[in-house]
């Protein structure tokens, strides 16, 4: 791995604990506004200084993040499909390699289908990825997106994850499972960072992204649980306890309950927010 790229990596996985707290904020590329998002810049803004990286899309990088900020940036490079439509997930290229350099970006994430009848034109289309990030020296994550109808365990997940390494992902974004992730983990050469999934109760998501380091995941890209906590300030501090600092989950929520401010709450303002916290996504 030529120096850049190696350079690009330590700005997402912190060189100090070798863990990473993304904050994932890119959900309006499929979900249009959803709730703690609606006002972009304002939500994201006091979130950054505790971001290892910011995964997001081009438009609200370009729209609603200042410049002038240090925190390294993951640009989504897929999508295509909404909430509403027939085939969600069924998602190709939105953004060429020289706009994510434009961008200074470090790297990309892209979603690969394992299992849905156009997994094939994911995986080249991430392939395809992997090949431009490994020439200009980026970071290419792939995204494991789950089918509405598929079952988020370890063996799916081990299956989509080892499919991504195979193909070259320099990181891996999944879902975490209950039962045997460590084995999704140790299939898996290279460093995976775990999603957050909806929103559930914050010692909950807590205990799932200690759950998750503790099998040997470097670190969360999360966003709900973040964004649509009662404190998201407060809550994205605990989830660094837990990723950095090894801090169990009661620790860290004590943590989050001594830091939460009133109303400091996103309040449920979108018009299908109900849609969104049905669908399976
Ligand atoms: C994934 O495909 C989404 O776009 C999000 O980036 C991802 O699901 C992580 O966010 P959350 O923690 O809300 O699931």
């Amino acid at each position: 791995m030529d120096w850049g790229q190696k350079n690009r990596i330590s700005k997402v996985i912190r060189p100090k604990t070798g863990k990473s707290v993304m904050l994932a904020v890119d959900h309006g590329y499929f979900l249009g506004p959803t709730t703690g998002l609606e006002d972009f810049g304002k939500a994201v803004k006091p979130l950054i200084p505790y971001a290892d990286t910011l995964f997001l899309t081009r438009g609200m990088l370009r729209t609603c993040v200042d410049p002038n900020t240090d925190v390294p940036i993951m640009l989504r490079a897929s999508g295509g499909t909404s909430i509403i439509g027939p085939e969600l997930l069924h998602e190709g290229i939105t953004i060429s390699i020289e706009d994510v350099i434009r961008c200074n970006a470090v790297g990309i994430g892209y979603s690969i289908t394992v299992g849905m009848p156009w997994e094939r034109d994911t995986i080249l289309d991430f392939s395809k990825w992997v090949d431009d990030c490994n020439r200009y020296g980026l970071v290419a994550m792939a995204v494991t997106a789950v089918g509405k109808d598929m079952v988020r365990d370890a063996k799916y997940l081990g299956l989509a994850c080892r499919m991504a390494a195979e193909h070259g992902a320099h990181v891996v974004k999944t879902y975490y499972c209950d039962q045997d992730f460590e084995k999704v983990v140790n299939s898996c050469p290279v460093p995976i960072v775990m999603a957050g999934g909806k929103k559930i109760p914050e010692l909950d998501a807590l205990t799932m992204a200690y759950n998750a380091v503790k099998a040997g995941a470097i670190g969360v890209d999360m966003g709900r649980n973040i964004f649509q906590s009662d404190d998201p300030v407060a809550m994205i501090q605990a989830i660094r306890e837990v990723v950095h600092n090894e801090a169990k989950p009661e620790k860290a929520y004590e943590l989050f309950k001594k830091l939460r401010k009133p109303g400091h709450s996103p309040k449920k303002t979108v018009v299908d927010q109900e849609e969104q916290d049905e669908a399976k996504v």
